[in-house]
């Protein structure tokens, strides 16, 4: 759907202008049904990856303890057409945890979409957390914004809407290297390698970057399969199996979630 010629502002108005085409033709469902098998047979909205049905559904009965708004955002999202795209609710629930293990309170989220994963975060902070969220869809991040107001969690979170990458060199920039105690790394996956230099310069030592949908449906296996997304998911994953920087976990939850600790 997004095209490689393409710089990321351009990216975005391509994207708009499908979506409202689709939606002007009364075909959101083919377009999330074309999400859907674009995005692989095994990871359906809401699931971890490889889970069937049924245990997805015992997972979830019997270790979901989602705030209300959390709740309602999903269940609006799923009506979204690009809905497949929500993290996983015990995904959000396990980062919320991150969150508290390791004591943040600054964190960074690159791609927001209709505010799910930030709401969790949010959640989980203390008083004084902050987070800073970059998208590039004011559309999305509308959702985003009502359920944050909702939740009571607006004031921890400063939306930038922006290509991620000239927020986080703005931010190194600014000096704002090692400082962040997290970031999540969910958005456009050509860019996965260029989001976590950046992060690794902008955590601080001992702080955590979690990076979502690295088995990527399990495309990234299959080495028939020369995706340029699947290709820059892979080579990334390669990189950070070897990279003495950081202390790595990849957890097959949700789509695949690589938990990277920089060095002290
Ligand atoms: C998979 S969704 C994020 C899901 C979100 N974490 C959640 O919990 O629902 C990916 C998001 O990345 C955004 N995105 C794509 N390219 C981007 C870019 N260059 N900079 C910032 N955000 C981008 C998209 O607009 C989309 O909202």
């Amino acid at each position: 759907m997004e095209s490689k010629s393409l710089n990321q502002g351009q990216q975005f108005s391509f994207r708009e202008l499908v979506k409202q085409i689709l939606r002007n033709l009364g075909l959101e469902q083919v377009a999330r049904k074309l999400r859907e098998s674009l995005l692989g047979g095994t990871q359906s909205s809401g699931k971890s990856l490889g889970l069937s049905d049924h245990l997805s559904v015992y997972l979830q009965s019997t270790s979901l303890r989602e705030h209300e708004s959390l709740a309602q955002l999903r269940q609006e999202t799923e009506q979204h057409p690009f809905g497949i795209m929500q993290t996983p609710p015990e995904e959000g629930q396990f980062i919320a945890l991150l969150i508290q293990l390791i004591g943040a309170k600054k964190t960074l989220e690159v791609g927001v979409f209709t505010g799910y994963s930030t709401l969790a975060v949010a959640l989980a902070l203390p008083p004084d957390g902050k987070i800073i969220a970059c998208d590039i869809s004011e559309e999305d991040t509308a959702i985003a914004r009502r359920y944050w107001q909702k939740a009571g969690v607006a004031h921890k979170i400063d939306l930038h809407l922006a290509p991620a990458l000239s927020t986080l060199d703005r931010l190194l920039a600014e000096g704002s290297a090692n400082t962040f105690d997290f970031a999540f790394i969910d958005a456009d996956k050509q860019n996965y390698d260029n989001y976590y230099e950046r992060l690794l310069q902008l955590v601080r030592p001992g702080g955590l970057i979690a990076i979502d949908n690295v088995l990527w449906a399990g495309r990234v296996a299959d080495p028939a399969n020369q995706e340029a997304e699947t290709t820059a998911i892979r080579s990334l994953n390669q990189k950070i199996h070897h990279d003495s920087r950081v202390v790595i976990s990849l957890l097959p939850i949700a789509d695949g979630l690589t938990l990277a600790m920089k060095k002290t």
